[in-house]
């Protein structure tokens, strides 16, 4: 019969065994290998300081910690270090018998040349945005002389068919308006970043709000007063949550509803991108409320333009929430049960330099 031992030093992927803290208890050959570092140089250490991964795990991990659960995560990118990270898979379970201890496996999946996810899913939009532009631009000309032929018609018509030019006009508005917003995304600029104040502008998406769309909710703020600044611009990040403000706000049932706005700090939020920058998001803002929640047959899609659950939705706003936010380098998600829906963005911290050089 094998010892324990001998078992651990033959898996063939990476392995940890992580204690409570998240620090590093035992590491495989494969493990070091792939860390590039002895066993006895990292145990101690905390493991997310030493791989980190494309999405937020820590949450997730925590949870299955706590709830004794296994816990499967694919087709995310894992960077050790200064290496340029790799798409893996995340065996992640309890070790039997020893409370609070985990096991971490990483099974890389070597294909060469791969797009990431995001990235594809980010060219996709930008394609279709371009396409969607060009279209644009293309049916506002033909549309404006629809509109015109149909106010001469409507001078000589009787009552009741001056209803069916009303139509077309009408109609021909709508179109119009939605061609402008296609527009107005594709014109979107790169952010103008400077240190931002992130509970002025959350102040001013919140009051702006209820003077309009929002007028039926109750919007509550939950901030704490101590968060740094966030390192955005102003103008952009206001359209971001009076966008996801408007969302909640229409999702709700007419006769009102109740919107949080909840400010934290999150020390430990880093995000390790593609390309093996990794990047440390602490600032964090939900905005929570408590309708239907994502329609079913979107909710994987929701980021993605013209991809809508409402009549007459274009399905832009989070097409442009997500474009904002990724040129901010922050990251957003979001987690949905009817009575519940939290949009959560993660955003960064001033520059250190920069903030010394605001000081001085
Ligand atoms: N808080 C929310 N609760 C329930 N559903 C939501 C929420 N936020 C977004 N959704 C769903 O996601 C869809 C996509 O939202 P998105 O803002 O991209 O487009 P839209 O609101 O339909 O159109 P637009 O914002 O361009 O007017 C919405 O139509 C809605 O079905
Ligand atoms: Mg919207």
């Amino acid at each position: 019969m094998r010892k324990d031992c001998d078992i651990w030093a033959s898996l063939p992927v990476p392995a940890f065994l992580i204690g409570v803290n998240d620090a590093i208890v035992d590491v495989n050959s494969a493990g070091e290998g792939f860390l590039n570092a002895s066993a006895r140089t990292v145990s101690g250490l905390p493991i997310w300081d030493l791989i980190s991964v494309e999405t937020p795990i820590a949450e997730a991990f925590d949870k299955a910690r706590t709830n004794r659960t296994p816990l499967f995560v694919n087709d995310v990118d894992v960077g050790p270090g200064s290496r340029a990270p790799l798409q893996c898979a995340l065996q992640i379970a309890p070790l039997q018998g020893c409370p609070g201890h985990m096991i971490l496996m990483i099974t890389p999946r070597e294909l060469a040349g791969r797009m990431t996810q995001s990235h594809s899913v980010k060219s996709a939009a930008q394609s279709a945005i371009g396409m969607a532009e060009m279209l644009a631009h293309e049916i506002k000309n033909p549309l404006a002389g629809i509109t015109g032929a149909a106010q001469l018609l409507s001078m000589s018509l009787s009552k009741e068919d001056l209803e069916l030019t009303d139509l077309i006009v009408a109609e021909s508005r709508r179109i119009v308006k939605l061609l402008e917003q296609v527009e107005q995304f594709g014109n979107l600029s790169a952010p103008d970043k400077k240190p931002v104040n992130i509970h002025d502008v959350l102040d001013r998406a919140r009051r702006s709000a209820l003077l309009g769309f929002g007028a039926h909710m109750k919007i509550i703020e939950d901030y704490d007063p101590s968060l740094p600044l966030a390192y955005g611009d102003p103008d952009q990040l206001l359209q971001v949550v009076l966008n996801l403000l408007k969302n909640a706000s229409e999702a709700a049932d007419p006769k009102g509803g109740n919107i949080r706005i909840h400010s934290y700090f999150e020390h430990s939020f880093r995000l390790r991108r593609s390309d093996g920058t990794g990047q440390s998001l602490p600032l964090q803002v939900e905005i929570i409320d408590d309708g239907p929640g994502l329609p079913d047959k979107i909710r994987d899609d929701i980021f993605d333009p013209f991809v809508s659950g409402r009549e007459n939705g274009t399905g832009l706003g989070l097409a442009l929430v997500s474009k904002i936010i990724s040129d901010h380098d922050g990251w957003i998600s979001v987690s949905s049960v009817p009575g519940h829906t939290v949009f959560r963005l993660s955003l960064p911290r001033v520059p250190r330099g920069m903030q010394l050089e605001e000081t001085s």
